[in-house]
């Protein structure tokens, strides 16, 4: 099956019990047993819920791993997986992950005894100099949020294995249909499935899949016990939404390249953040391992004061937190998704003041660039 095909008639895309082609809601949380252990599958809703499994089944084929399992948001996804470690473990992560993922590590999930290190795993020596006996798992967010960086997953794989450690991506920005993670080496593959997997701003959902059965077994353990997971109306939702996951990614990914030009090109614009530039460090990593560059972009306007008097003006790009649906959005990472970074570890980071994100989504693009103009003036 190729790519547009599979995410439409991977997982179970029809009903076997009626025939419906579209997958139904089954709204309920618990099962008949005709004796005691006596039933069809299903037992109870947070264990396992058929609309919920049709779901998991698809994501695990799209991502072509050997289970999915879908959570109540992209947090507590990442929560579950970090639960498949232990007290003194530690794990190392890509320093501009998103805001929520350096804050579950460093003032939640810390209280547990998992220690993390933040480093720029674009340079694999970064991570290969933070290895500790203790250490279990390399996390990388690949592009990350807001500056586009690019790890080289193929490559922080095989240098994971040679130490034991897995390796879990954070694949939401590009998405299974320009990544797939675990072809590369990955062993666990993650979303924040309220973005481009959703696409439509209607549902908040985390998405994860692993590559292997012992995996698996010991993920279900975790998300059957932790219990965040997803209802099954959201899981229709998204089902309903991975259907048009190629046919939006195509769009989006024409859109913005016409948007990054128009950007460059604009001297009111200081740096423009994106893979798809022959110019970003990472562009031949990018194009190795992605099909697709995605709809993400951020450019440097200079300062808070020209961040907002672009903000007032801007017509078509809603103010908002997120990314990935199919109305355009904005927003400024320092004062938004990224304000509980601590000061200091933004300027690190580079996450400056007038840094400008933007969310490419499917309006006419000669629409979204006239407005970009006015606003610049
Ligand atoms: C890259 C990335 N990972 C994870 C998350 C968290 O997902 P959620 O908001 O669905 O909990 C987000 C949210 O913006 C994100 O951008």
């Amino acid at each position: 099956m190729r790519r547009k095909t599979k995410l439409i008639h991977g997982g179970i895309s029809s009903d076997p019990a009626t025939g419906a082609v579209v997958f139904p809601i089954y709204q309920v949380s618990t099962y008949k047993q005709e004796g005691v252990g006596g039933h069809k599958g299903f037992e109870y809703s947070r264990t396992g819920n058929p609309t919920r499994h049709a779901l998991e089944e698809l994501i695990k084929d799209i991502e072509g791993g050997k289970a999915g399992f879908a959570f109540g948001s992209g947090m507590a996804a990442i929560t579950a997986v970090i639960m498949l470690f232990n007290s003194g473990d530690h794990v190392i992560l890509t320093d501009d992950v998103y805001g929520g993922t350096f804050r579950v590590m460093t003032k939640v999930l810390n209280r547990f005894g998992i220690d993390s290190t933040f480093v720029d795993t674009s340079d694999l020596e970064n991570i290969k100099s933070q290895i500790r006996p203790n250490t279990r798992a390399i996390y990388i967010e690949t592009p990350t949020n807001p500056l586009l960086k690019i790890t080289d997953i193929e490559a922080a794989a095989k240098l994971a294995k040679e130490h034991g450690l897995l390796t879990i991506v954070d694949n939401t920005f590009s998405t299974p249909y320009w990544q797939n993670p675990i072809e590369l080496g990955a062993d666990i593959v993650l979303h924040s499935a309220t973005k481009y997997i959703g696409g439509h701003s209607d549902v908040v959902a985390g998405l994860v899949v692993v590559n292997d059965d012992k995996l698996a077994e010991d993920f279900h353990f975790v998300q059957n016990s932790t219990g965040g997971v997803l209802g099954p109306q959201d899981s229709w939702l998204l089902i309903r939404g991975i259907k048009t996951l190629g046919v939006r990614m195509e769009e989006t990914e024409s859109n913005t390249k016409a948007i990054v030009e128009f950007l460059q090109g604009h001297p009111k614009v200081k740096k423009v953040f994106y893979p798809g530039l022959e110019s970003h460090p990472s562009h031949e990593v990018a194009k190795k391992q992605a099909r697709g560059f995605g709809g993400m972009v951020s450019f440097d306007v200079g300062s808070t004061e020209d961040a907002d008097r672009l903000l007032s003006k801007i017509k078509y790009f809603t103010l908002a937190e997120s990314l990935g649906a199919v109305e355009s959005l904005i927003s400024v990472p320092a004062r938004m998704t990224h304000a509980s970074i601590p000061v200091e570890r933004r300027a690190e980071l580079g996450i400056v003041d007038g840094l400008v994100r933007i969310s490419v989504g499917l309006e006419d693009v000669e629409d979204l660039i006239e407005d970009l103009n006015r606003a610049l003036e």
